[in-house]
């Protein structure tokens, strides 16, 4: 998949990731997990793509199914990204996360993203990316501090009259792996 737009004169692209693919840290505060993994088969199937700025890989984005029902029309997506600290807070995250998000409402009714509820940069950031604020999922979250955080959901779906998506064209011309 490859989904593609203009930040302020700047090319930015969401692509498949590749072997080759020079990934930048992207460690930040919201990494703080504790070390009670739970393996592979038990973790959703998160789809990844690599963010790209003019070239360079500058954070990744993944995506996984959540189910409210056991049909197609009941599967929505959960979306989250990071970007290597040189790379926020130029509109990066907003555009990449209305480029990816138009891209999987193609495929889904509804696309969520939830993110702690201090991190008010993520939450600007998905305002800026269309998505709208539904309340808070108390101590949804177990972090490294032993404390369980409330998160702020926040959602997209197919409503009519929704704005017209740039990435649309571009996501079906370039066959369509989102659900890979
Ligand atoms: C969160 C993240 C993805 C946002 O992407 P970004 O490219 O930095 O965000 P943008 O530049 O598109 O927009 C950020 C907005 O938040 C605002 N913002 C930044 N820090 C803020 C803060 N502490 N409080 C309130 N608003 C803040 C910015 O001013 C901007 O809004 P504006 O354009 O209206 O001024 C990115 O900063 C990042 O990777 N952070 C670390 C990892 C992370 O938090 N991932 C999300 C986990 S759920």
């Amino acid at each position: 998949m490859r989904l593609a737009a203009d930040l302020d004169g700047r090319l930015l692209e969401i692509r498949d990731l590749r072997a080759e693919d020079v990934r930048p840290d992207e460690a930040s505060a919201w990494d703080d997990w504790d070390d009670d993994w739970l393996p592979d088969d038990e973790q959703p199937v998160h789809h990844r793509a690599a963010i790209v700025l003019d070239g360079t890989v500058v954070g990744t984005m993944s995506w996984h199914a959540v189910l409210y029902g056991p049909t197609r029309g009941s599967r929505a997506w959960s979306m989250g990204l990071a970007l290597a600290p040189a790379a926020r807070g130029q509109g990066v995250g907003s555009l990449a996360q209305r480029l990816l998000s138009d891209a999987l409402l193609e495929t889904a009714y509804r696309v969520e993203a939830s993110t702690d509820v201090a991190n008010h940069a993520e939450q600007r950031a998905l305002e800026k990316a269309g998505f709208h604020r539904e309340g808070v999922l108390r101590g949804a979250q177990y972090r490294a501090d032993g404390e369980h955080h409330d998160l702020v959901m926040y959602a997209r779906t197919q409503a009519p009259g929704s704005a017209p998506s740039p990435a649309r064209e571009e996501a079906r011309a370039g066959g369509d792996t989102l659900a890979g």
